[in-house]
């Protein structure tokens, strides 16, 4: 069998780069170890934690906020087995989904694991073992990443739980300690907190959600304080003891000093991931890596090798879903020969926790740090009516332009659903749009966007409802 192209992994970068292929004219097909294809992204990361943040937030609103409202339901029960069948049944929708676009575009699916048998050549090993060699003019390698592992702690998926442990507990844990308080530790904190889990989540930074602007950090470290998670920051974890019924977790200040224990009965490691290569032959064939695992490429996704490619979180960049899908779409056009492209200027980053977060572009440390002069216009959802009457007033919009072209630098919102709000921004900033802008753009009333408008009045000291 010869193809243009052999996509390896079908996760959000893979998937959606054959089909890309495939509506190009290229034979195109891919590999994929899972018995499911979606990847990381769909079987056990953004579906099913999406899942159940949905449903653990109405089973919160139901207990917490209906009454408000004058909807009397009296005190909500969980069945968390329901829960956990509703999630499963949002998974096999999307991945199923899949298969059927995969299809649909004539791309020919491989189920097995991919070596790299040489240029041009991918030797798939089905799971009874059988091998096949499949030809191929280019290889794209799109096989994302793994849990990042914290040294001398062993992760059983009952006890010790990563992500996808998280995800499919069978009890709500009386105690949860979460181990880094960066997306997946404050997404599924925050869901195991509203099923009832005392959560405390430690950090070895000073700050939540690093690399995000700080003022969003602090504002969301108080949100979140005050739903009941309980932050230990600047805080390390030396070691976990699993006994019959849990766990101690050893805890001691970043910069050293005495150690103390914490009790838990299930502990969340949630310290990153790393790009996952393993079993695909790349030594073999002499593709390179840097020092953190990842797969070096040029600005066309070309790996040192002739003919092989990566996209997604298996090489540098922000390991999000819509990155890898968007590297998929412009490998494909360049092999195609268009000229696929991305702007990594332009990449927005949501946590989905309630209020959600939302960023795109430069945050104001890293304006500070390059010396950009900025103006920074900021609403409050208090101001906005709709935030008012639905209850929903934590958190504000920020809008950082350009000092002398006015040009919107970076946008950074804290608020109920931030994820979509964000949206129209990083179309203005694909647009070169500035903040008069999107001040002067017409916003539906009463909407959340309308504090989106606010802030970018407020960039020129404008704003009319604060
Ligand atoms: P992956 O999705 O990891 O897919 C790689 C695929 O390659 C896998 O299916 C794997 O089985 C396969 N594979 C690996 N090696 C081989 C081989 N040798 N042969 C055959 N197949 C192979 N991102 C967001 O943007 N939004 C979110 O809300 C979000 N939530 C997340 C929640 C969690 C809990 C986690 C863990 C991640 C989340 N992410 C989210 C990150 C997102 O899942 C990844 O950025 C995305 O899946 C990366 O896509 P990818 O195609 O590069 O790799
Ligand atoms: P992360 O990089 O977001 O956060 C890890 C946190 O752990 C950091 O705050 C870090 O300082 C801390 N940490 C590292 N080592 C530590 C230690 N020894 N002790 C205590 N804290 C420590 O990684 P996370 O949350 O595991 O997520 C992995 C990736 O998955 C992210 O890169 C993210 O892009 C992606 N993801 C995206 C989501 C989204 O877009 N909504 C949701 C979930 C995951």
């Amino acid at each position: 069998m010869s193809y243009d192209l052999v996509v390896i992994g079908t996760g959000p970068g893979g998937y959606v780069c054959a089909i890309r292929a495939a509506q190009l004219g290229l034979r195109t097909a891919v590999v994929e170890k899972r018995a499911t294809h979606g990847g990381t992204c769909l079987n056990v990361g953004c579906i099913p934690s999406k899942a159940l943040l949905h449903a653990s937030e109405a089973f919160e609103d139901a207990g917490k906020h209906f009454a408000d409202l004058g909807v009397i339901v009296g005190s909500p029960k969980l069945d968390l087995a329901k829960m956990m069948a509703f999630k499963d049944e949002g998974v096999a929708g999307n991945t199923k989904g899949v298969e059927f676009l995969l299809k649909k575009n004539k791309v020919d699916a491989f189920h097995g694991t991919a070596r790299i048998a040489g240029a041009g050549r991918v030797e798939v090993i089905s799971e009874d073992g059988g091998n096949r060699i499949i030809e191929t003019r280019n290889i794209v390698i799109a096989t994302g990443s793994d849990v990042a592992k914290l040294p001398g702690v062993t992760i059983d998926e009952r006890i010790v739980v990563s992500s996808t442990g998280a995800l499919a507990l069978g009890q709500v844990p009386k105690k949860l300690v979460v181990i880094g308080a960066g997306v997946i530790g404050l997404e599924l904190g925050s869901v195991w907190r509203r099923l009832g889990a005392e959560v405390t989540v430690v950090e070895y930074l000073d700050r939540v959600l690093p690399g995000m602007d700080g003022e969003v950090g602090k504002q969301f470290q108080r949100i979140l304080e005050k739903q009941g998670i309980v932050f230990r920051l600047s805080s390390k974890v030396t070691g976990v003891d699993v006994g019959k019924k849990g766990a101690a977790v050893s805890v001691e200040p970043a910069a050293g000093g005495e150690s103390e224990t914490i009790q838990a009965d299930v502990v969340l490691v949630a310290i990153g991931r790393t790009p996952y290569t393993e079993g695909l032959g790349l030594e073999t064939v002499g593709v390179q890596t840097d020092s953190k695992g990842r797969i070096q490429t040029d600005s066309h996704y070309a790996t040192n090798v002739t003919g092989i490619y990566a996209i997604g979180d298996v090489i540098a960049g922000p390991m999000l879903a819509h990155k890898a899908e968007d590297e998929g779409v412009a490998v494909a056009e360049i092999l195609a020969g268009q000229s696929g492209h991305l702007n990594y200027g332009v990449i927005p980053n949501v946590v989905y926790t309630f209020p959600e977060v939302a960023s795109v572009g430069r945050t104001e440390e890293e304006l500070k740090k390059d010396g950009v002069a900025y103006n920074a216009g900021k609403f409050p959802f208090t101001a906005n009516g709709r935030a008012k009457v639905n209850h929903t007033t934590d958190g504000f919009v920020k809008i950082l332009a350009d000092a002398k072209t006015d040009r919107v630098l970076g946008v950074h919102i804290v608020g109920a659903d931030a994820g979509n709000l964000i949206a129209e921004l990083a179309v203005a900033m694909e647009f070169g749009a500035s903040a008069e802008d999107v001040a002067r753009t017409c916003h539906a009333h009463p909407t959340l966007t309308e504090a989106v408008k606010e802030a970018a009045l407020a960039v020129s000291k404008r704003a009319i409802h604060v």
